[in-house]
């Protein structure tokens, strides 16, 4: 296996780009990415991407944005894994440079959700849980979370301020970073009194739905010096687990085996620890999947990440900073896009670009991508090189 590294990025700024298709969104993406590298030719790509069928009514989408992208006939595969599909794309694509088989990768991710109406987005999302033991049933995804909530409430404490201030503070950094959906600040009020959307989560505990996409360069590390315009962050570990996809089928609702074990793999192929990292990007799809995601990690105890969040220990300049790019709450969740556009954030880090949200001094980040209510699981971690 040899060493990768990331040389390029790109992405568009998120909401409802209704006059743009997917292939265009797509495509803006790709082509920043390219630009940004300085390449003159990718040897194959990946395209992260949960479900356009439903979303748009287009499959097959390797060979159009291959063709749309003008690189065909280059091999492109679409990669699924419900709200990891981008982060699934990125670990295809570093095992693919790590293999030797390709030279220079492009790792995409899109996906574009405001086409249909809101039941159908509902619809389509939930294809991702289990049809026979919870969408039958009723379930939904905020529903499923809300049960995530009420457990972790019942046996640890957690309260809903505690939740609030996950929405609070991505919403903060969030209206640091130019390319976010909702780019406004928020209060604890303004979350506890929004709207209810499945007891206890909110309409601001909830991330959006959003039209977008990312897309990242990925290179042989021995290649590196023929294309350096920027620092070059180098792919240190990665990781990927499994669950059941049914909450009903787990022994413990309040903790996340998918992304304990995915960490895990990943820190041990970085050859680092926890303590090591200076920011994370997590798959906050609700709030309390951040503080849930924060215990699993290993961050904090379990049952403690409610009280980190409003210490304050997970804001830039905290502890251990989560989510500087605003996280999905803010930023926006294009399902299939949100893994790789975590790495475009932790690469904006790493090479010191991050302006307002700047984590100062930052060497390594993680990245940590979920599908569903944490069936599967991608962990990332880049260092600076
Ligand atoms: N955070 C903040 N504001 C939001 C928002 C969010 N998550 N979602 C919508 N808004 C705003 C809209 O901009 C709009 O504001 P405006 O009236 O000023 O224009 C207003 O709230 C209503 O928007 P609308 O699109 O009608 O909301 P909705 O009720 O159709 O959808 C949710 C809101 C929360 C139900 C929807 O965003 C949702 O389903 N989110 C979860 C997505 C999900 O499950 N993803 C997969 C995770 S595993």
């Amino acid at each position: 296996m040899r060493d990768v590294a990331i040389i390029g990025i790109g992405m568009n700024k998120w909401g409802e780009l209704w006059e743009k298709s997917l292939r265009d969104i797509f495509t803006e993406a790709a082509l920043k990415a390219i630009d940004d590298a300085g390449v003159d030719h990718i040897d194959a790509m990946y395209i992260g991407c949960m479900g356009s069928g439903l979303f748009v009514g287009q499959e097959h989408l390797g060979s159009l944005m291959a063709d749309y992208l003008g690189y065909g006939p280059i091999p492109a595969t679409r990669v699924e894994s419900a709200c990891c599909s981008g982060g699934l794309s990125f670990r295809s694509a570093f095992i693919d440079v790590a293999s030797g088989i390709n030279d220079i990768v492009l790792a995409g991710g899109v996906e574009k959700m405001t086409d249909v109406s809101g039941d159908n987005d509902t619809y389509a999302l939930a294809t991702a849980a289990d049809q026979e033991y919870e969408v039958y049933n009723g379930a939904t995804f905020p529903g499923l979370y809300a049960l995530m909530a009420r457990a972790h409430m019942q046996k640890y404490g957690t309260t809903r301020k505690q939740l609030a201030e996950v929405a609070v503070k991505n919403h903060d950094n969030g209206s640091k970073n130019p390319l976010a959906q909702f780019p406004f600040k928020t209060t604890i009020d303004e979350v506890t009194n929004a709207v209810m959307v499945a007891d206890p989560l909110t309409l601001m505990d909830c991330s959006p739905i959003t039209d977008g996409a990312a897309a990242v360069i990925l290179c042989a590390a021995d290649l590196v010096k023929n294309f350096k315009r920027h620092p070059a962050i180098k792919i240190i570990g990665s990781g990927h687990a499994t669950d059941t996809i049914a909450l009903q089928s787990r022994d413990d609702l309040t903790y996340l085996k998918s992304t304990e074990i995915a960490s895990q793999k990943a820190l041990k192929m970085a050859g680092k620890k926890l303590s090591d990292i200076n920011f994370c990007e997590v798959h906050d799809c609700f709030t309390i999947a951040e503080i849930i995601v924060t215990e699993s990690l290993g961050f904090f105890e379990r049952g403690k990440g409610g009280c980190a969040v409003e210490s304050g220990k997970t804001r830039i300049g905290g502890q251990i900073p989560i989510n500087t790019s605003g996280g999905l709450k803010s930023k926006g969740h294009p399902v299939g896009a949100t893994g790789i556009a975590q790495i475009y954030e932790a690469v904006t880090q790493l090479r010191g670009d991050a302006g307002e949200r700047q984590v100062k001094g930052a060497k390594i980040g993680m990245a940590q991508n979920m599908g569903g209510s944490g069936g599967s699981t991608l962990v990332h971690i880049l260092e600076v090189i």
